[in-house]
């Protein structure tokens, strides 16, 4: 455990910093219920992918390749379903919807946890910036395809971060978003993971009368594989301190499957969880009219794709 967990307490949800995703399922079964996620093959997605087979579920496991998608779950319990998806390119990621649509079962929930950071250089691709197309926009492709898949008390979990702070002071730059006038790499990565939870609120907007709930996350600070732009040297920082301060992988699985499957989120809507719990976002990351001119113009951008 690292130095922070031994001292974090819990929260109202009974779970808290150092809750593992086991924990925060221990006693569920969660036979016949199906999920769908996103980045299943490596770090905190594929953690919470072991544990929802673990307890009996199936799950549509998305990865860039079906090659991935299957190997990620290797040696694992429960049913799985690999299938490829490309999130950069708009035309894997609707044949992806197109196979699971064809697969006929609904969904109990879909997990958009798949993601890159801070990339060093400005990187571009169909025209916009390949975090903001990959971790945005290759998601709203997928979750707005997949929606009427989704039971009638499905839900949505949106991978953002703490990081969604770093993004720019307008929130979204609609002007700005090839990256063409200013890149950062922290701040762009911030403008998607905003992005991200925008999405999640305007969608628990759009589903306040029904039984559906979208909420976003904020995992905490993991060594995963996302560190991969970060550079040798703060990766070897991180690998030799890592421990002492960060999340293991087991506990940052924790939020998004409590999120995707406890009973007790059923009714949590539109929130940017971390810990297991309720939290604050940034202003920008409450502001529905941002969030809903985000929609509109994904929906925009995105028919053009
Ligand atoms: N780790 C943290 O400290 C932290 C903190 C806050 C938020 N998060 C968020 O948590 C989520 C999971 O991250 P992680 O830490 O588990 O990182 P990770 O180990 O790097 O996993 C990211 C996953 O996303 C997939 N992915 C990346 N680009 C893709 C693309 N173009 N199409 C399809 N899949 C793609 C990766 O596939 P490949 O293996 O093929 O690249 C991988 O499966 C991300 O959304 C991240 O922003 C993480």
């Amino acid at each position: 455990m690292s130095l922070y967990g031994m001292f974090a307490g819990k929260g109202p949800s009974g779970f808290g910093y150092s809750s593992t995703a086991e924990e925060v399922t221990a006693g569920l079964d969660l036979t016949g219920k199906r999920y769908l996620v996103t980045g299943s093959n490596s770090g905190i997605g594929q953690e919470t992918v072991r544990v929802l087979g673990l307890r009996g579920a199936t799950i549509v496991t998305l990865a860039r390749t079906a090659e991935k998608a299957t190997e990620g779950v290797k040696g694992f319990a429960g049913t799985f379903v690999p299938v490829a998806c490309e999130l950069s390119e708009p035309a894997s990621v609707r044949a992806a919807v197109q196979t699971v649509l064809a697969q006929g079962e609904r969904l109990d929930g879909i997990l958009c946890n798949a993601g890159i950071m801070a990339l060093p250089k400005l990187e571009q691709k169909h025209g916009y910036e390949l975090q903001f197309l990959t971790n945005h926009l290759g998601h709203f492709i997928l979750v707005t395809g997949l929606m009427d898949q989704l039971k009638a008390d499905g839900r949505l979990v949106m991978l953002s971060s703490a990081a969604h702070r770093n993004a720019p002071s307008v929130g979204i730059e609609f002007d700005n978003l090839a990256g063409q006038r200013s890149y950062s790499a922290w701040g762009n990565y911030g403008q998607a993971k905003l992005a991200n939870l925008l999405v999640a609120r305007e969608l628990a907007r759009r589903w306040h009368d029904t039984g559906r709930v979208a909420n976003a996350v904020h995992p905490g600070v993991i060594q995963t594989n996302l560190g991969r732009h970060m550079g040798s040297v703060i990766s070897a920082v991180m690998g030799a301190f890592g421990p002492l301060f960060l999340k293991s992988i087991p506990q940052g699985a924790a939020t998004q499957t409590w999120a995707l499957v406890h009973p007790d989120a059923a009714k949590v809507r539109g929130e940017y969880l971390a810990d297991c719990n309720v939290a604050q976002s940034s202003t920008a990351g409450r502001d529905m009219n941002l969030a809903e001119r985000l929609w509109t113009e994904s929906e925009r951008i995105v028919a053009g794709l």
